[in-house]
């Protein structure tokens, strides 16, 4: 991260954004708790909400929930009656984010579902679930399999967003060793082999350092 990127990003969040006593607790208490500070930015979450808004879309598929900051964030872009479903691989932090979740306001909107993101998508499959958005943003390694996942719990319309597909630059090092790096690549060449999708990448730098979300529309 450079100092300028980070400070363009505070200048960006103090003017376009409202204080968010919500999203600012989660933050906080995901902090305190010593998880990673991996979720999404401020900015990004309003950006996540505002694509959530302009496809009417209803039912929201999470993978990679760590404390829920961006779960809520989404949910709370749906409109009443909208359901989220977000999965966490790790029970501790999925504890903590279901207790942000429920002090939130939008726990009834949000169904955490615990274990590995690839069973929970199977499951979901199985029962032939159906979602107009999903976010993906948990272990790159798997970025394929989830995309390959969500291609199979939406139809036409439906918009897939995948979270850190630039890494700093890293996805572009064809010798990367680096096995998220490989994982973000799987998911290029996978991406590649598919018709009947409009497909882009914003590339961003911010609070969090150079990186880029993949943006997926079905046909
Ligand atoms: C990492 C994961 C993320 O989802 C993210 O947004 C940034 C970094 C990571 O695992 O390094
Ligand atoms: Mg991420």
């Amino acid at each position: 991260m450079t100092d300028i990127h980070a400070a363009v990003d505070a200048y960006l969040g103090e003017n376009l954004l409202k204080s968010d006593r919500v999203l600012d607790e989660i933050a906080r208490k995901s902090e305190a708790a010593g998880l990673v500070p991996h979720a999404v930015t401020p900015l990004q979450a309003a950006f996540l909400a505002i694509l959530i808004k302009l496809n009417g879309s209803k039912r929201v598929l999470e993978i990679g929930c760590l404390g829920g900051y961006s779960a809520v964030a989404m949910a709370r872009a749906l409109p009443e009656g909208g359901q989220l479903i977000t999965t966490e691989i790790d029970t501790r932090t999925a504890a903590i984010a279901q207790q942000n979740i429920d002090t939130s306001g939008f726990g009834d909107r949000i169904d955490l579902r615990t274990g590995p993101a690839v069973d929970v998508l199977d499951a979901e499959i199985a029962s032939g679930g159906h979602f107009d958005f999903v976010f993906i943003d948990a272990d790159k390694v798997n970025h394929k399999n989830y995309l390959e996942r969500a291609l199979k719990l939406t139809g036409s319309g439906a918009v897939i967003v995948a979270d850190n597909i630039v890494r700093g630059g890293a996805v572009i090092d064809v010798d990367g060793q680096e096995n998220s790096v490989k994982g973000v690549r799987a998911m290029m060449a996978y991406a590649a082999t598919l018709d009947g999708l409009d497909m882009t990448a914003l590339q961003t730098v911010g609070a969090k350092g150079y990186d880029g979300m993949a943006i997926f529309r079905v046909r």
